[in-house]
């Protein structure tokens, strides 16, 4: 428990949604109630109830959980959960719709946050209205801590700074390889994807916001060497292998860019980096990569169209609540790997990080890499000098994570790659 006064240690607000369960379920198999107290958040009592008695029936260690009534259009009720515990982890999306008066109630209340949102349109409304504000109140308001873009950013992360430990230089190339991720998919995370092509057909800011590389960097740094997502099949320069772009590619691109700028560009200032799909080094791996840019390509026009893109969230799209199945989540794994290239002064070298996990990416993995990054917020185990703002998992946690992260069954490598 922290040593504050405050009733909570973490409340997981939307703990009875899919993403919420999760999370809720893995901090009361993790933690006992003599290391961390933890309430669950929602705006159903009743199912709030459920869920508690459900958690409390499956754990030897957890006789009672209380749970917090509010809503997320209702600063009010917000402020009073806020104000009682020390951080809040919130997987109430699309954050575009519902993410900003609980942001408002944490600067307020000086309570650090963390969340699951890929919505870049909606971080860049943070950073533009919320990062000063959140600085001048020490409040660490930390986005995007699930499969968008823990191993993206940690990766780059671990590559950076080996890279700068081993080479006296940081990598000036980094490219980012979702080598495999099997899992599902629930309808929270389509509304939310649904919910980003809405602001970029309705919201010229968002629009920018996807079309600039470096639209989360702080204002007056929105420039830089790298010229956006790549959208068409390309064969890989760093290692011989076809690669499609990565639909992860607009967020996680984004927000290791975000961790640089806001690290002061530990990274230097000129390098490149890119998120791709890699598809092997054949004519299988080129047509692998002409079907997987095809199709990618297929879809974003189609959601860009409003009358298909609301068909297809009416009809294809499961509801929001409605999740990928427990055989999904029991089988799904997943490994990101991050390749650097720089040259220090004894020429050139490459650095290679693994980050991965036998568990679904962004369920089963995410429930994990969210939970620990409160872990990390409450016992303050971070090691970035910022300790308040609208802040990435790198510039708002660092390594400390990926500590915890291995220590719950994450494979979390870093080494260099010899010719
Ligand atoms: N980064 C990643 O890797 C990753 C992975 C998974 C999910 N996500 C994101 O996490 C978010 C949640 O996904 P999900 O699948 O868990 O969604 P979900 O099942 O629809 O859950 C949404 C939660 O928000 C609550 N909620 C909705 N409106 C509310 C309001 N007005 N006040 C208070 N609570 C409200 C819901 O409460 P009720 O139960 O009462 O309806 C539910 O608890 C999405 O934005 C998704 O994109 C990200």
């Amino acid at each position: 428990m922290s040593d504050s006064d405050r009733q909570q240690d973490i409340v997981v607000w939307g703990a009875t949604g899919v993403a919420g369960r999760l999370l809720a379920a893995y901090l009361t198999e993790q933690y006992a109630p003599e290391d961390l107290s933890l309430a669950l958040g929602g705006r159903n009592r009743e199912r709030l109830g459920s869920l508690e008695a459900d958690l409390c029936d499956r754990s030897e260690a957890w006789e009672d959980i209380p749970v917090v009534v509010g809503d997320a259009t209702e600063p009010e009720s917000l402020r009073d959960i806020t104000s009682s515990t020390d951080v809040v982890s919130t997987t109430v999306g699309p954050y575009t719709r519902y993410g900003t008066p609980l942001v408002e109630a944490c600067i307020e209340t000086g309570t650090d946050y963390c969340d699951l949102t890929g919505e870049v349109n909606w971080i860049r409304e943070l950073v533009d209205d919320y990062h000063d504000e959140a600085v001048d109140a020490e409040t660490r308001i930390v986005n995007s801590c699930g499969f968008d873009s823990v191993p993206a950013d940690m990766g780059t992360l671990l590559v950076q700074s080996f890279a700068t430990e081993e080479f006296g230089a940081p990598c000036d190339e980094v490219r980012i390889y979702v080598e495999d991720a099997s899992g599902g998919v629930s309808g929270g995370t389509l509304a939310s994807f649904t919910e980003l092509f809405e602001a970029a057909s309705n919201d010229p800011i968002a629009r920018e916001t996807l079309r600039n590389p470096y639209s989360l960097a702080p204002p007056g740094e929105r420039d830089g060497v790298d010229r956006g997502a790549r959208r068409l099949p390309r064969k890989d320069r760093l290692r011989s292998s076809w690669t499609a772009p990565s639909p992860m590619a607009p967020v996680n691109e984004r927000i290791v860019r975000r961790s640089n700028a806001l690290l002061d560009y530990p990274y230097g200032r000129d390098v490149r980096c890119s998120e791709v799909v890699p598809t092997g080094g054949s004519l299988v791996g080129a047509a692998g990569s002409g079907l997987v840019a095809g199709g990618l390509g297929l879809f974003t026009a189609a959601m860009s169209v409003p009358p298909l893109r609301s068909g297809i969230s009416r009809f294809v799209f499961p509801d929001p609540g409605e999740g990928p199945s427990e055989r999904q989540i029991e089988n799904g794994h997943f490994s990101i790997r991050v390749l650097g290239h720089g040259t220090g002064a004894d020429g050139s070298f490459t650095v290679e990080a693994e980050f991965g996990a036998d568990l679904d990416p962004g369920y089963g993995g995410t429930a994990r890499m969210l939970g620990e990054s409160a872990m990390c917020l409450l016992r303050d185990e971070t090691d970035t000098p910022l300790d308040g703002g609208v802040l990435t998992p790198a510039s708002g946690i660092g390594e400390p994570l990926v500590d915890r992260l291995r220590a719950v069954g994450f494979t979390a490598t870093v080494n260099e790659v010899r010719e």
